[in-house]
């Protein structure tokens, strides 16, 4: 493809100076040695079956704050420390901002909404969508939850019939991303907008393209509804359990200054689908794999939920402990998204929780970050970290939840993330703003499914789960990167 060739000639001299500048700054600190020149340790993150546990293997083996090597081996931090995750999502978030690459591929994808954006139209943006995300508001759009859960059951029913059915629980195409996501940077710094959406077209994966027609279909029919609800609106029907409704609604009612622009509201559409699906679809879909290997968690489950006839409702909902326990677990040990990126904008120095041992031997107990170094957050090594958890951190154990929890956990509650004291949502203004409603699809869903299902892994199948920007779940050994999860599905008599 000799557009593509041309652009990374272009790329060469920037690339060289850029990886050339002061790499001194980190000499001192330890991490996994780089595999290559030219890539330093990004394949080993990026590895489909391997990415996961060597995101777990490095922090377990080298501590809180590693050096990785990333292009031409320039240094990068990979981060789990909690003090330092903290000082990252919490305190510092202008200094640690969102990668460019990622801001600027979500605008490419989904116009200017809440993950494309920083600073204050990030602010504004956020302060309007907060109110729709309240538990007192999800509350009210619990009735719509379970009607929908209710279709995903009755159709799931018709496929079953009175034998057991191997049936495909599927995800997302939105991980095949992250092996372009380390280059990003280097294409989108070449040009005007429309420039660069040529450069996204042109990048070599089939998959890219799939994902980019998907999306650009999605906004279509976004932009559809969007001038609905907005003629609806106008007329004076509004109706307040849509969340599209409610936005445009507290959209109109605010200052000038604050109000957002049809681009902008747009954008927050296509993103909050976009950000809801895949994500919790993919816990789901984790959560009934580990309940199809544990079918005594799955027994469990069942009969808390059986144990008295009430209707479902928010409030049948919020009093199943054993539930809630599962579902904190697998957030906790099986992050659907593993791993967050961000640069620094100006120099920095990171204070840790737990001091490592540096190349010299001595202890450090803050970093010293300049300005431009990408920073991976590391999720899932934060979940799993033994002095925060224990020494059975990346178990996967309900009980957990249904003891106190270790004081190393409840004790620097400032230090936790915005959930449950785990780093899965994140932390600080550009946490994960739908937290709620994935709990609650999830308590939906799983509870209409397990009272009428029973689910068992499929003899012979073995699944694996993908490393990327989600984790995906794959079939071992029938090499497809497409996300594909068998299971077998009875119905309860
Ligand atoms: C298990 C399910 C989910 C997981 C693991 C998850 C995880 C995350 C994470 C890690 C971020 C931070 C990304 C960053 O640093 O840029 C994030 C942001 C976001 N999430 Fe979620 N999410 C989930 C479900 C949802 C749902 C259900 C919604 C909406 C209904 C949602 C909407 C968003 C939005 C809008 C942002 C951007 C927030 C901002 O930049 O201010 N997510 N999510
Ligand atoms: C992670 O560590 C385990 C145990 O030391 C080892 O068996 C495994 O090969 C390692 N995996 C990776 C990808 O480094
Ligand atoms: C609109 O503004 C009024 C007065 O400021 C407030 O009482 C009302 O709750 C607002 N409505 C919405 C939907 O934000
Ligand atoms: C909580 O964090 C502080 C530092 O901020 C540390 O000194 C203390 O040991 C931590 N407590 C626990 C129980 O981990």
């Amino acid at each position: 493809m000799p557009p593509l060739t041309a652009v990374i000639a272009l790329c060469i001299p920037f690339v060289v100076l850029w990886s050339v500048r002061a790499r001194r700054w980190a000499a001192n600190l330890n991490g996994p040695p780089s595999q290559s020149f030219l890539l330093g340790n990004l394949l080993q993150l990026v590895a489909p079956e391997t990415g996961r546990d060597w995101l777990l293997n490095a922090s377990n083996k080298y501590g809180g704050v590693i050096k990785i090597k990333g292009l031409l081996n320039r240094p990068s931090l990979l981060v789990s420390d909690p003090l330092a995750l903290h000082h990252i999502l919490v305190k510092e978030p202008t200094v640690f901002e969102e990668w460019q690459a990622f801001t600027i591929t979500n605008s490419l994808l989904f116009g200017d909404g809440l993950v494309a954006t920083i600073g204050e139209q990030h602010r504004r943006q956020r302060k309007m969508l907060n109110p729709l995300f309240s538990l007192q508001h999800l509350r009210s759009l619990a009735p719509s939850f379970l009607s929908i859960a209710k279709e995903l059951e009755q159709l799931l029913a018709l496929r079953v019939g009175d034998d057991p059915q191997e049936i495909d629980i599927t995800g997302a195409s939105v991980s095949v991303l992250m092996p372009a996501a380390p280059f990003l940077p280097l294409l989108v710094r070449l040009g005007p907008a429309r420039l660069r959406r040529r450069v996204v077209e042109m990048i070599p994966f089939r998959l890219i393209q799939k994902l980019k027609n998907i999306v650009d279909i999605l906004a279509a029919q976004m932009e559809v509804i969007f001038r609905e609800k907005q003629s609806l609106l106008k007329g004076g029907q509004s109706d307040k359990h849509d969340i599209m409704a409610v936005l445009l609604k507290a959209n109109q009612n605010s200052s000038k200054s604050e109000c957002m622009s049809d681009k902008e509201l747009l954008g927050q559409m296509a993103t909050l689908v976009f950000a809801a699906t895949d994500t919790t679809s993919g816990a789901i879909a984790r959560l009934l794999h580990l309940l199809s290997q544990h079918p005594e968690v799955q027994a469990r489950l069942f009969e808390e939920m059986t144990s008295d006839e009430r209707e479902l409702n928010y409030e049948t909902l919020a009093s199943l402990p054993y539930l809630d326990a599962v579902i904190r677990e697998t957030l906790r040990v099986y992050p659907t998204v593993p791993m967050m990126f961000r640069q620094t904008t100006a120099d920095a120095s990171l204070p840790l929780l737990h001091p490592i041992r540096g190349v010299d031997g001595h202890d450090i107990t803050s970093v010293h970050v300049p300005k431009g170094t990408d920073v991976f957050i590391n999720i899932l090594g934060s979940n799993h970290l033994r002095l925060t958890w224990g020494q059975d951190a990346s178990e996967w154990n309900p009980e957990r939840w249904l003891a106190p929890l270790p004081e190393t956990v409840t004790k620097n509650r400032s230090i936790a993330g915005v959930y449950s004291h785990m780093m899965t949502f994140l932390a600080g203004k550009r946490a994960c703003i739908g937290f709620n409603f994935a709990q609650i699809e999830m308590k939906v869903v799983i509870y209409t499914l397990l009272r009428s299902f029973e689910f068992s892994l499929v003899p012979g199948k073995e699944i694996g789960w993908n490393m990327g920007l989600l984790m995906t779940p794959v079939l071992r050994g029938s090499d497809s990167i497409h996300s594909h999860m068998p299971l077998l599905v009875r119905k309860r008599k």
